[in-house]
């Protein structure tokens, strides 16, 4: 819908306007384009007009040796102008692909510092096409686009100049067929125009078909929905090649068509010419001049509907990149609380948060725990646990209420420092295409393999790593679906022992693992929170037991706060969910 609605606007000049301000560093190359579209315009009717000359007064009035000269001059302009038109196109894709480079980091940077939010809301195919072909249509209105439709235009009004002033009732004669060259011209491009938009629609949803498909194939087969699946990306596929020959078809009919056109006009122009030699007024020169000139004006004038099109793909393209680029919602940097060391005392005061508007999903949260201290938090699925952990190092931004680290509100600490003394383990494990090496340093260079090893060996990792292929060079494939969940936390508590953060947070994989595979989890989890300040998503009864506080989360409010004990003591909702959890399938 807005695709269409945005194709329908013609022309936009405060988003040209825009898109030209990228070009603002490359002001010299820009106007070297121009000025060569200018030049090129005017050099291009001076060969016909040279013939003219030379056969209307130096053939007629036999001048031979000047007739030599006049063809060294033409073979001369030859050369200019075809150097000319090498600079001119090679100057301007240079500026299409320089811009694009520009704008793609630039679009990249925005959507890396985009809130987390944004990301629920917009599919990853959305911001991937945003990041790459949008912008490469971008490119195409640089090399293809606006200055090359400007540098036709020009050469059409310069050889339609010299016409007039060679003979302006001839210029008439051939310019009667223009009506129609216009009508069609506007048939092909507005045809064109609808099959591309049709086509990229289609691309975009192939894409996204596959991309989401391939990634949840292992659904898709154990569903046995290969059969289903398939007729969609058919019919997708169908409605793309549909599309695509909607718009050849455009083609095949518009080129021929304008041939015909352009010989009607040459038809027209001699018969017009042999009229008047009859009666003595037409020259030979004029003549094959204007067969030079029809043939000059009619190749930007075949070109110019295309060149349009891509034009106005490129705005379609370009407004949909500055929505991502206007898009308010990026994470606020502007606190510059920065100490060296982070003690760890975290409190949470009233705190109110909602993903979507008054939505909330954490109601009037308080609690707090001192440096060192073990906080648990325990709760049913979707009480919001992990929503809870995802503010304290501001992934999202809370509504109300306060959340303070030593004492300091989270929102005036830099969130660089704030992130780097906050250690997260995640519930679901993201691991990079990489080694295992990079994966648990993150591509940081400073983290040394013998600080990984040492970091292994504490987790209790590295006789698992060892034997991997390749050891810790073992490349893990995309989204590390060769290693088994537990290993991916494994992987990932190595990371943040690494990183070495005063605060720890943990949401505890749920997952059920045998009884060697639970000791060394454990033991992982033990070492990690040793000595700091913990905050654990607990399933584990025993990692409960340990804590210094429990908190029992129920829809969002706090029901519950103390230790195991304690809570066992009340008889309420703890030991309620105690039961169910732990009693029935035996505690751990
Ligand atoms: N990114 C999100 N956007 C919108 N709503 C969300 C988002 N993440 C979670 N929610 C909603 O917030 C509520 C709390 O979710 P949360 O993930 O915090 O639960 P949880 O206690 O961690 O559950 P589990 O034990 O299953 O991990 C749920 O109702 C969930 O639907
Ligand atoms: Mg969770």
């Amino acid at each position: 819908m807005t695709v269409r609605s945005a194709s329908r606007k013609i022309f936009d000049f405060g988003l040209l306007r825009r898109v030209f301000t990228y070009a603002a560093p490359y002001k010299k190359q820009f106007f070297f384009s121009i000025t060569l579209a200018i030049v090129l315009a005017v050099v291009s009717p001076v060969r016909p007009w040279l013939i003219q000359v030379t056969v209307d007064k130096y053939i007629r009035s036999g001048l031979a040796n000047l007739v030599i000269v006049i063809t060294l001059i033409q073979i001369g302009l030859l050369l200019v102008e075809t150097a000319l038109r090498f600079s001119f196109s090679f100057i301007t894709a240079w500026l299409g692909q320089t811009v694009v480079k520009d704008l793609r980091i630039t679009v990249y940077k925005k959507v890396i510092h985009l809130n987390l939010s944004q990301f629920d809301k917009t599919p990853i195919g959305t911001l991937t096409t945003r990041t790459i072909n949008d912008i490469e249509a971008v490119n195409d209105i640089f090399s293809e686009g606006l200055i090359s439709i400007i540098a036709d235009l020009l050469s059409i009004i310069a050889i339609l100049g010299v016409m007039f002033f060679t003979d302006w009732k001839l210029t008439l004669v051939c310019m009667a067929v223009l009506p129609v060259l216009l009508i069609v011209t506007w048939w092909f491009k507005e045809s064109v125009n609808v099959s591309f938009q049709k086509v990229r629609n289609a691309v975009a949803q192939l894409n996204a078909f596959a991309q989401e498909h391939i990634t949840g194939m292992a659904v898709v087969q154990a569903f046995a929905a290969e059969d289903r699946e398939y007729d969609k990306f058919k019919r997708i596929n169908k409605e793309h090649r549909n599309a695509n020959i909607r718009a050849i078809f455009a083609y095949s009919v518009f080129f021929p068509f304008v041939e015909i056109i352009m010989a009607v006009s040459m038809g027209l122009m001699i018969w017009w010419s042999a009229r008047d030699a009859l009666q003595g007024e037409a020259t030979l020169g004029i003549m094959i001049a204007f067969i030079l000139y029809l043939n000059l004006l009619f190749r930007p004038l075949r070109m110019i509907a295309d060149k349009f099109n891509v034009l106005q793909m490129g705005m379609v393209a370009s407004e949909r990149i500055f929505k991502v680029l206007d898009n308010p919602d990026y994470i606020v940097r502007e606190g510059e609380h920065a100490p060296a060391q982070i003690k760890g005392k975290v409190e949470f005061k009233s705190v109110w948060f909602a993903y979507h508007k008054d939505n909330y999903v954490l109601k009037d949260i308080s609690f707090a725990i001192r440096p060192g201290e073990t906080l648990a938090i325990v709760g049913h699925t979707g009480s919001g646990k992990t929503s809870i952990i995802s503010l304290i190092n501001r992934l999202y931004q809370i509504q109300k209420g306060a959340i303070l680290i030593d004492d300091v509100n989270i929102d005036q600490y830099k969130l660089d420092i704030l992130r780097s003394k906050i250690g997260v383990v995640l519930q679901d494990v993201f691991l990079f295409s990489g080694s295992i090496q990079d994966n648990v340093t993150l591509r940081n260079d400073s983290i040394s393999r013998n600080e990984v090893i040492k970091a292994a060996k504490l987790i209790g990792m590295h006789d698992f790593i060892m034997q991997l292929p390749g050891g810790y060079d073992y490349n893990v494939m995309e989204r590390g679906s060769t290693l088994s969940l537990g290993q991916r936390q494994l992987l990932s508590f190595i990371r943040a022992l690494l990183y070495d953060p005063s605060v720890l947070i943990l949401d505890e994989a749920t997952s059920s693992v045998d009884t060697q595979s639970e000791q060394l989890i454990q033991h992982a989890i033990d070492t990690l929170i040793e000595g700091r300040t913990s905050i654990v998503i607990a399933h584990r009864l025993s990692t409960i037991r340990k804590a210094d506080k429990i908190i029992v989360l129920d829809k969002g409010e706090v029901k519950e706060t103390g230790t195991h004990a304690e809570l066992l003591e009340i008889n309420g909702f703890y030991a309620r969910l105690h039961e169910m959890q732990f009693t029935r399938t035996g505690a751990r």
